[in-house]
């Protein structure tokens, strides 16, 4: 089922997550829903509290995207109860967006390598590495589980001149493809 993506403004995207144990309720159904409203959206990742779950889960699929990179193919992952355990190599900048902010993209630094640990949807324990794209993609997906969103990142400067953009977009003045909701 696809669900609507919370926008910025919503208290559930400020949360920190709550850890799950294997027994929590529908969590096959809520994963599914997490893909569907991923690709309905145009996305390559989402995080539970992006649709108001606020768990300890997030999603990852950037086998859509063509590309050649070979760190893209077969990217698909879900990760619960993820806890980076360290980030590495040097700081990049990269261009993101999120699905909760809506039509705002930002250079954001974000080092290169990082690893994790995880369960899958099994709760098999994983410790793994990550560089490049899908380190990118995991940091942004976990800080989502912090509460945090990408333009915390930003540098005072630029948070300000997204004000005006960012209230509006709290107040559900926004123009998307996909269904979203404001809780305020
Ligand atoms: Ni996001």
């Amino acid at each position: 089922m696809i669900l609507p993506v919370y926008l910025y403004g919503s208290p559930v995207l400020r949360k920190k997550a709550e850890s799950i144990s294997p027994g929590y309720p529908r969590l096959r159904e809520i994963i599914e829903n997490l893909f569907e409203t991923t690709y309905h959206s145009d996305g390559i990742g989402m995080a539970a509290p992006q649709v108001g779950i606020s768990i300890r889960l997030f999603v990852v699929d950037t086998s859509r995207i063509e590309s050649d990179e070979p760190l893209l193919k077969d990217f698909k992952k879900v990760f619960i109860n993820p806890e980076i355990i360290s980030y590495e190599g040097e700081k990049v900048v990269y261009n993101e967006g999120c699905l909760s902010i809506p039509g705002i993209r930002e250079d954001v630094e974000r080092e290169t390598r990082i690893t994790i640990r995880y369960q899958d949807e099994d709760f098999n324990e994983h410790e793994e590495q990550f560089e490049g794209y899908p380190a990118r993609i995991i940091q942004h997906e976990y800080d989502h589980l912090e509460g945090r969103l990408f333009t915390d990142l930003l540098s005072p400067l630029r948070r300000r001149l997204l004000k005006s953009k960012l209230n509006a977009i709290s107040k559900g003045k926004v123009d998307t493809t996909y269904r979203v909701k404001n809780v305020r």
